[in-house]
């Protein structure tokens, strides 16, 4: 069997990839990166490092050649990355992949989420392709906060304007775990899974963060507009706001507010407590 992770140069790939290492032969494992440069290192290790680029069609089927199981990582590049997933999928059934796995977004049929619809399609894409897939609905990785806790450190308030929303944070490497035992393992074919945490308001979220880090950080609840202002005036780039404000009114709508066993159960153990993740990030 020969397992192929794409995106192995981001992070959740390479927590995918490290966590494959422990588990299967080195020469049971690929990568298809648009980089390879980038991936010296795997294939030092003898990982078999493999040219793919979302953009380019042809430079997938030859990526994804004798592949039987394929994690498809969701890319990195908003613009057009439908189109992306979906050359991604047609690619690997041209190439004949047994199985796909790829890692969608909380709800992603009905959600109102910025990122939504780009994972609606390519789950619509997956679901009519005829191969065996998982799809593996990631909620919010808690190192999406790491700015808000470095802000929070040099004193700044806890500035949010999702309200009593909810989000289901998790450690990046439980999500990346998550995928390699759905790629190591049988009984996963044509499964959603809704991979979340347990659901935290902001105020929980930071009374665990008050706990681990020995702080009074206290919350601060404005508008969305005040949101943004406060963001740009505290150095986020312009074109990022639209993207945070669509997050905490988002989150505030309940979209990532996803009460879910299916983490704990195909990790066989509870998600990393976040106290525990946030020191390991901070440290
Ligand atoms: N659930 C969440 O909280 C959350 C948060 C952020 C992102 N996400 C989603 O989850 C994905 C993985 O997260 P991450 O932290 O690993 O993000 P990341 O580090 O930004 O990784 C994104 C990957 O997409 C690759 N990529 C972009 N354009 C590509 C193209 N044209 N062809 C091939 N590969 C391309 C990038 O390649 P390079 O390595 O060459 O740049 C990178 O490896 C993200 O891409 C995003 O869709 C989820």
């Amino acid at each position: 069997m020969k397992v192929l992770v794409t995106g192995a140069t981001g992070n959740l790939g390479a927590l995918v990839v490290e966590g494959l290492i422990k588990v299967m032969p080195v020469e049971q494992i690929a990568v298809s990166v648009r980089d390879p440069k980038k991936a010296e290192k795997l294939s030092g290790v003898g990982i078999d490092v493999r040219y793919g680029n979302f953009n380019e069609p042809e430079s997938l089927v030859k990526a994804f050649e004798g592949i039987d199981r394929l994690l498809i990582i969701s890319s990195g590049d908003l613009q057009g990355r439908d189109q992306q997933h979906i050359n991604a999928i047609k690619a690997a059934k041209e190439a004949g992949v047994q199985f796909i796995a790829y890692t969608s977004a909380p709800n992603a049929q009905e959600s109102n989420l910025f990122v939504a619809p780009d994972h609606r399609v390519t789950e619509n894409e997956l679901q009519a392709s005829g191969i065996p897939f998982t799809i593996l609905r990631n909620n919010w990785y808690l190192e999406n906060e790491i700015g808000t806790f470095q802000a929070v450190l040099n004193g700044a308030p806890w500035v949010t304007s999702a309200g009593t929303g909810k989000v289901g944070w998790v450690a990046r490497r439980d999500f990346a775990e998550a995928a390699v035992k759905v790629l190591t393992s049988q009984g996963h074919d044509n499964k959603v899974y809704e991979l979340s945490g347990k659901p935290l308001t902001q105020q929980e979220l930071v009374t665990i963060f008050n706990q681990a880090v020995n702080k009074e950080v206290q919350v601060l609840q404005v508008d969305d507009n005040t949101y943004g202002k406060m963001m740009s005036d505290a150095g986020v780039p312009e074109m990022f706001i639209p993207f945070l404000v669509s997050t905490q009114s988002g989150i505030r709508d309940g979209e990532l507010d996803i009460e879910s066993d299916d983490l704990v159960e195909i990790l066989g153990r509870p998600a990393t407590p976040l106290d525990e993740v946030i020191k390991q990030i901070l440290n």
